[in-house]
Order: C-alpha cells, then sequence, then structure tokens
C-alpha cells in the first residue's frame, strides 16, 4: 500500500536522507529506528508531503496506493491528510491549541473532512473517545489539553487521528513523552487499532524496546542512511549489524518487561 523507492531527501543542497527504501503492505507495522538527528522525522513528514525548512524530495519516488504522493496538488493531499493518512505526534498535547477546549478543536477537525452539524461532529468526537477506551468523554471533550494527562492527550491524538479509519497511521515517537507505563498501554492501543480496522503503521522511535514489541518489520537509521533492515526476527535475533546490535544491548524495558 506504501513505496518508498529510493528516497532522496535535502533541506539545502547536502541530502539529509539518502536512498531510503520502505515497503508496506495494509495491515502491517513498520518500525523506523534510530538516534535523534538521524532523519526519521524527515522520512516520515515525506510521506504525508510536510517538509518544514523547504525540505524536498530529491530523488526516488512515494507511492500510495500505486499512485505517487509526489505530484499531488493542495487539494489532492486536503482530501488525503486526515482521513486515508493520518499522523500523530510525540506530544498530541502540544500540537493542539492550549486555549481552546479539545471539543471545539476535534469538532473543527471532522467538520474540515466531513460536512456535517457541530452537534454530530462533537457526538462523533465522543464516540471515537470511548473507542480509546477514555471514559466520560463529553467532560474530556470539555477540558483544556493541559488539565489532561500526557497519556490521556496522546490518547485524544490518536482518537483524533483514527477518526476516519485512515489506512496509513503514521505516528511520530508517539510514545517518548510518557512514562513506561503508559508508553505500554499506548503500544497497545495502537495495535489493536491495526487488528481492528487493518491499518498500517509506521512509526518512528529511538526506543526499539517500542520496535521490538509492535513492529512486523524494522529499518535503523544512522545519518540520514539505513544501516539495517529487516522484519523483526530477523533484526532482533539475526542481525549482522554491529550498530543495530549496539541498540538492542542498550534497550530500556517496555512497562517493566524487556521485549528483547
Ligand atoms: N526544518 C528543517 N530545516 C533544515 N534542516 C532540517 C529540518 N528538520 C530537520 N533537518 C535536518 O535533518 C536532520 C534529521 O532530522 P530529523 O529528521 O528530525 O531526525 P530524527 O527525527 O531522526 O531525530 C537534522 O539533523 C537536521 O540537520
Ligand atoms: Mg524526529
Amino acid at each position: 500500500m506504501l513505496e518508498i523507492k529510493d528516497v532522496t531527501i535535502s533541506y539545502k543542497e547536502r541530502p539529509t536522507v539518502k536512498d531510503f527504501s520502505l515497503s508496506l503492505k495494509q495491515g502491517k507495522i513498520c518500525s523506523i529506528v534510530g538516534e535523534s538527528g538521524s532523519g526519521k522525522t524527515t522520512v516520515i513528514r515525506a510521506v504525508l508531503g510536510l517538509l518544514a525548512g523547504g525540505g524536498k524530495v530529491t530523488k526516488g519516488d512515494i507511492l500510495f496506493e500505486g499512485k505517487s504522493l509526489l505530484s499531488n496538488t493542495k487539494e489532492q493531499w486536503r482530501k488525503l491528510r486526515g482521513t486515508d493518512i493520518s499522523m500523530i505526534f510525540q506530544d498530541s498535547g502540544a500540537m493542539t491549541n492550549q486555549t481552546r477546549i479539545i471539543g471545539n478543536q476535534f469538532v473543527e477537525y471532522i467538520r474540515t473532512h466531513k460536512n456535517m452539524t457541530k452537534k454530530d461532529a462533537w457526538d462523533m468526537g465522543i464516540q471515537m473517545l470511548e473507542r480509546m477506551r477514555l471514559p466520560s468523554g463529553d467532560n474530556i471533550m470539555k477540558s483544556y489539553p493541559f488539565q489532561l494527562s500526557g497519556g490521556m492527550r496522546q490518547r485524544v491524538g490518536i482518537a483524533m487521528a483514527m477518526t476516519f479509519q485512515p489506512k496509513l497511521l503514521l505516528a511520530d515517537e508517539p510514545t517518548s513523552a510518557l512514562d513506561v507505563t503508559t508508553q505500554a498501554q499506548i503500544v497497545r492501543q495502537m495495535m489493536e487499532l491495526r487488528d481492528e480496522y487493518r491499518t498500517s503503521i509506521i512509526v518512528v522511535t529511538h526506543n526499539l524496546g517500542v520496535a521490538a514489541y509492535m513492529a512486523d518489520a524494522i529499518i535503523v537509521m544512522k545519518n540520514g542512511k539505513i544501516v539495517d533492515a529487516g522484519d523483526r526476527e530477523q533484526i532482533l535475533n539475526h542481525s549482522q549489524s554491529d550498530y543495530t546490535r549496539n541498540l538492542l544491548d542498550a534497550v530500556p524495558s517496555l512497562g517493566g518487561v524487556r521485549y528483547v
């Protein structure tokens, strides 16, 4: 469903990401792992056509359901983003407006993609929150982002991102701001979404423990290049790469259990 083919991405003259490839099937989870600055965010922002700072794909192609995303017009992006492809961030709370209640932001998000009344959108928001096992959705809708815990905010972010049952979910360090127990809950929730909706997920993380737990395939990046890639089992147990093995040795535990 998603093919990233030999992509090079540059902000200025010097490429930041070089010859990056990834192939993802419906219902699969791929994790991109690597230290800070290795280019992980750059890759997934390129998939969503949201490169900051004048970043450009200078080589290769990105295909979603067989069609190149690189030639998309603004209108095509508007239809695709938030519906077929959506994204969650490290701290969904920080992405939202602190001065407006969650509900108004949720309603606005829904109504940019779907023609419905504010009342219906509000109810749809509550329904989504309850699906994320957030009780008393109405209270959450009436809260300001800062009134919720980091874990709750992240669940709200996931609920929003899942509203239109995207085919592809891009998650940039979705658990990095959370304590380990909450990390484990969020990771399990993302896996349940995959099982329930057959959503394909790319999860970017510097935590190989998260990747080891949830991913079908793992790509290890360093300095803008892929240094290792393969299915989960191969990367965790049979990697030939010293870099990957060092990362594995440094893996913290997730929810009290080490998964590698
Ligand atoms: N908005 C930007 N403008 C210019 N260069 C950027 C921008 N964002 C990222 N970069 C460059 O890309 C490199 C990789 O960044 P990033 O993709 O955010 O890495 P990661 O997500 O793995 O930490 C950075 O070291 C920086 O040099
Ligand atoms: Mg990043």
